[in-house]
């Protein structure tokens, strides 16, 4: 597992800006999970709330949990401002290894990466194990991760890359992303140090910042063996988000997964 800091401390606030092409990629289809299985709803790793405030139309009460307190203030911040009243939806700071919340869910999702935070087989497992000890009987845990293919990466290993240049939400000034990413193709590990120049009018840097962030991406078998093995039955597997089957081709896996004859769900 990355750090104890808080990674996204920079990117909280700038995060729905940066990342607004999602809300019309995976959002639709997280959507209709909500809208198919109904809640309660927990979300790991759910930031700033980009899915599960949306996902409040079709849930009446969700949780959020991340460990980011930087993530969740800005969760707080979208959560106030988005209408949805405050008692429907509880933000939690928690690691998603280890967390007790004392209630059971119809429905958890992970949007956006999150799985790939987590380092190695026993941060996977910890967090299956605690996401299907806060399922309900018949409940589902879906998710969504990019299937990277080793020959993206070598355009990208070691260089200087300019990422985006957006305006900070709440300030209004300029702000341009660069990234300095390094892969370890044997750990599947990516490792991205980004610098955040705050610009002037004329774009010259008034202040900059930086981060480093790492992520350890799995491949489809991994990950089904990983499912299995803390006992997760695939329910369906697609290849992108609007549902297609999963091929060799398929850049995104996503599933959704019940919890095989958990022995607290028999009947008496
Ligand atoms: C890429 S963001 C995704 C946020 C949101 N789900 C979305 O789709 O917009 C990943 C989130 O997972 C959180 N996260 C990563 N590792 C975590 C852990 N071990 N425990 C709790 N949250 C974690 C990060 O703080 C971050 O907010």
């Amino acid at each position: 597992m990355t750090g104890t800091t808080d990674d996204y401390l920079h990117e909280a606030e700038i995060y729905d800006v940066l990342w607004a092409d999602l809300n019309s990629f995976d959002l639709p289809f997280l959507l209709s999970m909500a809208a198919e299985f109904g809640g309660p709803l927990l979300e790991i790793g759910c930031g700033t709330g980009r899915v599960l405030l949306p996902c409040m139309e079709h849930v009446d009460r969700a949780v959020g949990v991340d460990r980011s307190p930087s993530m969740l203030e800005q969760g707080r911040a979208n959560l106030s401002a988005s209408g949805v009243p405050e008692e429907r939806v509880r933000l939690v700071e928690a690691d998603l290894r280890s967390f007790d919340l004392g209630e059971r869910f119809n429905l958890v999702l992970a949007g956006g990466q999150t799985m790939f935070h987590l380092e190695t087989d026993d941060d996977w497992l910890a967090a299956l194990a605690t996401i299907r000890d806060h399922l309900q009987p018949g409940g589902r845990f879906v998710a969504g991760v990019p299937v990277f293919q080793e020959a993206d990466f070598r355009d990208y290993h070691k260089k200087q890359l300019f990422v985006d240049e957006i305006r900070h939400p709440r300030t209004g000034l300029r702000i341009a992303l660069w990234d300095y990413s390094t892969f370890d193709f044997e750990k599947q590990s990516i490792t991205r140090r980004r610098v955040s120049e705050v610009l002037d009018e004329q774009g010259l840097v008034i202040e900059r910042r930086h981060d480093i962030r790492k992520n350890i991406y799995r491949f489809p078998p991994e990950m089904r063996k990983l499912l299995e093995q803390a006992g997760f039955r695939i329910e369906a597997e697609y290849g992108d988000y609007d549902r297609g089957p999963y091929t060799e081709e398929s850049e995104d896996f996503v599933w959704v997964a019940t919890v095989e004859g958990r022995k607290e769900d028999q009947p008496c």
